[in-house]
């Protein structure tokens, strides 16, 4: 597939097909993956694939925290609160608006949208997810070098005809992580993608989310 074309169609998909991904394909995905760059070399990047029993447990306990009201909390969050605001927040809000109308859920209806959270705990019924963590000497900055490789994981799968979700939900409970797959304190567990082949028909996989004009966020300098 031509980069630019894979970059264009790439989208973040929320429904899988059951369909198991053969472990041989996510391990030539990773392999390709790993020449994403990052700084000076250092290869931050730990990646634990789950998939079978281990996909379904971390899931089912993930809402058992959820049901618990045990607050989500990422080990790398994306603003020291955890919250977007202002123009962030916005941009967040327009996109939950066009899920929320492809998806049929009504703004007032809490238990709908309750589902739909718990779904992004559940790994959105994925039949594989990707965890990537980093040990806690390289944290914070690994987690820039962490977004490179994410991007090319979530490319290199389109050549697969799998789909992919980058996603915090998967990794806001991170004892839980810990507990079924054995990664230790030491590391910082960044970041997940959900991986499995899109299932064309689930509603929500036909949003196209909006991206601000280049005009708006560019300045040119001496060109
Ligand atoms: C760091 C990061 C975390 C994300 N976390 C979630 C998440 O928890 N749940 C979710 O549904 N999507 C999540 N996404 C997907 C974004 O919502 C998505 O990339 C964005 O809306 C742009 O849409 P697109 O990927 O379809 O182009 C995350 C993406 C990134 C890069």
């Amino acid at each position: 597939m031509d980069v630019i074309e894979a970059i264009k169609t790439r989208k973040s998909i929320r429904g899988y097909k059951p369909n198991l991904v053969p472990k041989e394909v996510l391990a030539e995905i990773l392999e390709a993956a790993i020449r994403a760059p990052s700084g000076m070399n250092n290869q931050p990047w730990e990646f634990t694939v789950i998939a079978g029993d281990v996909i379904k447990q971390i899931g089912q306990a993930n809402l058992e925290k959820l049901s618990a009201r045990e607050t989500p909390k990422m080990e790398a969050p994306r603003t020291e609160s955890g919250q977007f605001a202002g123009i962030h927040r916005e941009r967040q809000v327009a996109l939950a608006v066009q899920l929320f109308q492809l998806m049929d859920i009504a703004r007032e209806d809490r238990e709908k949208r309750t589902e739909w959270m718990m779904r992004g705990f559940r790994f959105f019924d994925a039949p594989a997810a990707i965890f990537i963590s980093m040990d806690e000497s390289v944290h914070p900055g690994g987690q820039f070098d962490i977004g490179a490789v994410s991007q090319t994981i979530a490319l290199v799968a389109l050549n697969h005809g799998l789909g992919t979700c980058i996603m915090g939900q998967g990794v806001s409970y991170p004892d839980v992580i810990r507990k079924f797959t054995g990664i230790p304190e030491s590391k910082v567990i960044v970041i997940c993608l959900t991986i499995g082949y899109p299932d064309w028909d689930f509603p929500a996989n036909k949003v196209q989310s909006e991206r601000e004009p280049v005009e708006k966020v560019t300045t040119w300098c001496g060109i």
